[in-house]
């Protein structure tokens, strides 16, 4: 049933498992012929759903781990950010690929990407579950990307507002009295 708040389902279920199928499909092909399988980071909290299910469609022996950024408050327009959790595992010569939930301006994983690049990775890629082309404000480069969508206010699969609706197995847009 649907929640309450949710004012449409913009992405069901079974679309997003069919989208992680064939990314996974196409991450298995790319990175196959490396000499070893990519690192896995995955960036808290919004992406774990999105993980969760797109490492049950990579065939290869992967990895991942986690890492907790923010912006710095009030200059979230200059891409700083901060770092809340740090890898565990030593990336130096590692091939990453980065996990998210959303792109919106860019300019988080605009910034993770070159703080993994610092860090003597070899590659860092993207693969993200939603784009919101609308609202970029830098360049990123996404090598895979789910599903674009519009501007619209989006939760669940492990997007919230709040703090909730991370756990709604769909992607909805949330009605607008929720936010207002
Ligand atoms: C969201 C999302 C990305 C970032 C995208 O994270 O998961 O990390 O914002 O925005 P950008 O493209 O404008 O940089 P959020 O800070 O909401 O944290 P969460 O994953 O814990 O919900």
């Amino acid at each position: 049933m649907l929640n309450k708040d949710i004012k449409k389902v913009l992405i069901s279920q079974e679309e997003i498992v069919s989208r992680c199928e064939e990314l996974g499909k196409q991450i298995s092909e790319d990175y196959g012929k490396n000499e070893q399988p990519p690192l896995l980071v995955a960036l808290l909290r919004g992406s774990v759903p999105f993980l969760a299910e797109l490492i049950k469609h990579i065939d290869l022996n992967i990895q991942y781990d986690f890492m907790d950024v923010t912006s710095y408050a009030g200059t979230k327009s200059t891409g700083d950010i901060r770092i809340l959790k740090d890898l565990d595992t030593y990336i130096e010569g590692m091939d990453i690929l980065l996990v998210e939930d959303i792109v919106d301006t860019g300019r988080t994983l605009e910034a993770v990407r070159t703080l993994l690049k610092n860090k003597g990775a070899k590659t860092v890629r993207i693969v993200t579950l939603l784009s919101k082309p609308s609202r970029r404000e830098v360049e990123v480069q996404v090598e895979y990307t789910g599903f674009e969508v519009p501007d619209e206010f989006v939760v669940g699969y492990g997007m919230d507002y709040d703090q909730k609706y991370r756990g709604l197995p769909y992607i909805g847009v949330l009605k607008d009295e929720i936010y207002q």
